[in-house]
């Protein structure tokens, strides 16, 4: 499988994905989307327990290309909103445990990824945010669905309100990541976990996964299939348009409130 936008390592029970387009800040565009769906049918094949999500470089993932979105009508920020949550329900659904393993920032889309695996651990360096408000739209890759699961509806609120970056340390009081390490120590732990995992029975392990989803920190279809509207809506608005455009121009935005 020839991948653009990772590096796949497979061991024998277990795997290491990276996010591998540094010099993007690993952003988040259709082509990493499609990757991500061949990635996950291929780990299926290689019947691995556990992998480990993470980031080449100072990101995690910066979120949604902005450049792709401003680009967009409504339509289609439809369609890309809808394309990202059924990827990223794949994950949810997939049998493995995915373990993210937040090296930098985890901004938009990126902190979504993240939010769609099941565990999550952070170097004490990284920085996390839903800043798609301060941008005229809101996330749309499953947030506005898992972070108030996560976190409860009162934080995701402020944070998704906000757009402000919180740093590991919130997200640990939160319960958004369940430990926060030394960036040197960060990789080395989650492999270590995954490691674990990869010697527990694999449809005991997926069974427990299921169960969990069902006590409703999962995210449902129809959810999704909403906050993609809205996202679409968001393109629809002068707001919109002009906060993707601004972000691309290095100025502070100009909203009019239409
Ligand atoms: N979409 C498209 N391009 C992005 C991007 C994104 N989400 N995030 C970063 N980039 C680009 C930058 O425009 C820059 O491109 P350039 O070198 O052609 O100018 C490059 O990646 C490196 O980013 P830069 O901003 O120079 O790095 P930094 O270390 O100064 O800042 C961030 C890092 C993450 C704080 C900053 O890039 C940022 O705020 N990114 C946007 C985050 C965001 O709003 N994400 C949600 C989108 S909905």
């Amino acid at each position: 499988m020839r991948l653009q936008c990772f590096d796949l390592r497979v061991q024998k029970k277990w795997a290491l994905l990276e996010m591998a387009r540094p010099e993007k800040l690993n952003v988040i565009d259709q082509l990493m989307l499609f990757e991500l769906e061949e990635v996950l049918t291929s780990l299926r094949l290689h019947k691995v327990k556990a992998v480990v999500l993470t980031g080449q470089g100072k990101a995690f993932a910066a979120g949604a290309d902005v450049a792709a979105m401003a680009e967009m009508d409504s339509q289609s920020a439809q369609e890309f909103s809808a394309l990202g949550n059924r990827i990223f329900q794949l994950m949810e659904d997939h049998p493995a445990v995915f373990i993210a393993a937040v090296n930098g920032y985890a901004l938009g889309g990126g902190l979504e990824l993240a939010l769609a695996c099941d565990l999550r651990m952070a170097s004490s360096k990284a920085a996390f945010g839903q800043p798609e408000v301060n941008l005229g739209i809101i996330p749309g890759f499953g947030g506005t669905q898992r972070l108030p699961r996560l976190v409860g509806a009162a934080k995701a609120k402020e944070w998704i309100f906000t757009g402000r970056r919180f740093s590991a340390q919130e997200a640990l009081e939160a319960g958004l990541v369940s430990k926060v390490l030394q960036p040197e120590e960060l990789l080395e732990e989650a492999c270590a976990l995954a490691e674990e995992l990869g010697w527990k029975s694999a449809p005991i392990l997926s069974l427990a996964k299921q169960a969990v989803a069902a006590s409703g920190t999962g995210i449902q279809e129809t959810h999704g299939q909403r906050e993609a509207a809205l996202f679409g809506k968001c393109f629809a608005t002068e707001d919109g348009p002009e906060g993707l455009q601004a972000f691309l121009e290095k100025r502070d935005p100009v909203f009019h409130d239409r």
